[in-house]
């Protein structure tokens, strides 16, 4: 058996409130399955399906996007043997722990998470009650969330950049607890790829779920092509010459070719092509990484037994850490 003991541990989790998309991808699930690959890390990544519940309150929608979830990892190279998946709810633990972690947490922390501030602002720029909507598993959110990284002792948690401050709430909360009691907690690091750290959706804005911007991992080849023909550009002809570093389409080739490519792009750019073509050029490149576990992805997806083993699994090897872990902090805090 190899000691595992000594590398450290790379945690993320993914929410299922929607089917996963180019950013989700770039951002988490690429650089998370790297560090599988690389034998460096004890690899831990799990489905977010209690963050879900906040705003999915449709029973089958939450099992479908669940199912979604995991089979997107799998498809994308998440290799059970090498890496644990497993579903947030199966490991009951972290929900205890999550409480504790509320006892010491400052609400003015929970005020500032952008989840929460977004939802606020929103509702003023409506003239709303200001908590309009909200409800508390939205406002302690990064409660929830540094509960699922402290439990496993994480160091690294590979994320898209707007996921940084929950990170940092996560090493507050365990900071003012080991002041109180001794370095009970690890604090973890967050890891962003600079490139990818926020992926642009449809509108040049964020890609997310929320916006409905995104171009999702899992379409036919026919529909891919459809969405990223809705990319948004101007009404510059063909012939015109363009500005490779003033467009949506060229920021998201970038990250899906490789470097002749993008020079080749760069001076078709500069001579003058057609929106239509530059499209095109687009979904060669994205539908040439996605064929292979788009076709693993559908499989998973209609034999959903098999995910079901590969969690529980996961949830198997999660759950004895998680109890011990928990036992400490109780003992710690005087509870048990
Ligand atoms: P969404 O914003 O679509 O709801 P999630 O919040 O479920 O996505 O994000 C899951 C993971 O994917 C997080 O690590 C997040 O930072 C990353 N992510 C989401 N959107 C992007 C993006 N546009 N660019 C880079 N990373 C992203
Ligand atoms: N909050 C993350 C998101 O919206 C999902 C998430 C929940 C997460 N728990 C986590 C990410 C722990 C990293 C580590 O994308």
């Amino acid at each position: 058996m190899t000691d595992s003991s000594a590398k450290k541990i790379s945690l993320t989790g993914i929410k299922p409130t929607g089917s996963l998309h180019l950013g989700n991808y770039l951002g988490a699930i690429k650089p998370g399955v790297e560090m599988i690959n690389s034998g460096d890390y004890d690899c831990f990544y799990f489905i977010a399906d209690y963050h879900s519940l906040i705003t999915v309150h449709d029973p089958k929608v939450l099992k479908e996007y669940s199912y979604e979830v995991a089979a997107s990892w799998l498809a994308l190279g998440l290799d059970p043997s090498k890496a644990t998946l497993y579903r947030q709810s199966d490991i009951p633990e972290i929900l205890e722990l999550s409480w504790i972690l509320n006892c010491f947490t400052v609400k003015g922390l929970m005020n500032r998470a952008h989840a929460y501030k977004a939802a606020v602002q929103e509702n003023n720029e409506h003239e709303r009650d200001p908590d309009h909507g909200v409800n508390m598993g939205l406002y302690s959110y990064p409660i929830l969330m540094a509960a699922d990284i402290l439990f496993l002792k994480s160091n690294m948690v590979p994320v898209g950049a707007d996921q940084l401050q929950h990170i940092e709430i996560a090493r507050d909360i365990a900071q003012v607890f080991n002041h109180h009691y001794g370095e009970v907690f690890t604090l973890p690091e967050g890891v962003v790829h600079k490139e990818q750290a926020i992926v642009p959706g449809l509108d040049g804005r964020k890609m997310s779920k929320s916006y409905g911007n995104t171009i999702p991992l899992f379409l036919t080849e026919k529909k891919l092509k459809k969405t990223i023909n809705k990319i948004v550009t101007d009404s510059t002809p063909p012939e015109e010459p363009k500005d490779p570093n003033d467009s949506l389409i060229f920021d998201i080739y970038k990250l899906f070719a490789n470097a002749d490519e993008i020079k080749e792009l760069d001076a078709w750019y500069r001579k003058g092509i057609g929106w239509g073509e530059a499209k095109a050029e687009l979904f060669k490149v994205v539908n040439r990484q996605l064929e292979a576990p788009r076709e693993i992805y559908n499989e998973l997806m209609s034999d959903k037994k098999k995910i079901d083993l590969i969690l529980e699994e996961g949830a198997q090897k999660v759950r004895p850490r998680a109890q011990d872990f928990l036992n400490q902090v109780k003992q710690t805090v005087g509870i048990n």
